[in-house]
């Protein structure tokens, strides 16, 4: 189970005029339990969104208050926490390191499979499952955006963690991408946390947290609280310069 508590966010911002560097407040303080199997996050461009969800492995630490997953504690225990929870970035550049999707998906395995060969005929199988077999030798850069961020999940996923965390995982993919990607997600019987600007998707969760200027302005059922972020988004409308 996550847990944040009074989890505040700040950075250091400098000051254009030369001044002190000054504390922002990027996030909260947020508390929350989430239990449920498919959760949602979302709100308007640089309202925290990639924040909270960094906060959930620990790539983002509390400048107070806490984050546990199953107890651990994301700022003493961050390696058992990221065993746990696996990130999705958006742009799966981010996490692709090696030169071949089996070699990719055979890098995550290596905790859980010793065996050189038996890792890459796992590697193999997970490729082959969502449709990649024929690309497991290509250079990774030749795969289509979408595949590459099959591939990105397929090899997160491949480090069996407890809790899946997607920062918008969909939003560079074309329908049919979108769809094989929601569709995986929704198969999984891990608890899987998304960010996205997708609303159809975010009314297939459980529970949708909207996110708005630092802050969990709504958290509950989907259909009120994407409501919530319509109304939320017709009210403020952009004005220039406005992203934070
Ligand atoms: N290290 C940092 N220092 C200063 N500001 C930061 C830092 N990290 C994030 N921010 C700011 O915090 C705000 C929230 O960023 P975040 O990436 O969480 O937004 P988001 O909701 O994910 O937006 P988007 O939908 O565009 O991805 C942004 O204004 C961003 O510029
Ligand atoms: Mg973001």
């Amino acid at each position: 189970m996550i847990e944040l508590s009074e989890a505040l966010v700040t950075a250091w911002t400098p000051d254009p005029s030369g001044g002190p560097d000054t504390v922002t407040r990027l996030l909260g303080p947020v508390t929350l339990r989430l239990t449920e199997r498919r959760v949602a996050v979302v709100g308007a461009n640089g309202s925290g969104k990639s924040t909270l969800a960094r906060l959930l492995n620990g790539l983002v630490l509390p400048s107070s208050g806490t984050v546990r997953v199953d107890g651990l504690d994301t700022r003493t225990d961050g390696p058992a926490v990221r065993r746990r929870v696996g990130f999705v970035f958006t742009d799966p550049d981010a996490q692709l390191v090696m030169p071949t999707p089996v070699e990719d998906v055979a890098l995550s395995l290596r905790r859980s499979v010793p065996d050189a060969r038996e890792r890459e005929a796992r590697a193999r199988a997970a490729l082959a499952r969502i449709g990649l077999a024929d690309r497991a030798d290509l250079p990774v850069h030749a795969l289509s955006g979408g595949q590459r961020q099959l591939l990105a999940l397929t090899s997160v996923l491949a480090t069996d963690p407890d809790v899946l965390v997607c920062d918008e995982p969909t939003t560079l993919l074309d329908l049919r991408w979108r769809a094989v990607v929601d569709d995986l997600l929704a198969d999984l019987p891990q608890q899987v946390v998304v960010v996205t600007h997708d609303l159809d998707a975010a009314l297939h969760a459980e529970r949708v947290l909207v996110v708005d200027d630092g802050r969990v302005v709504h958290d509950g059922e989907p259909s009120a609280a994407v409501a919530a972020y319509r109304d939320l988004m017709t009210s403020s409308p952009v004005r220039s310069g406005e992203i934070r």
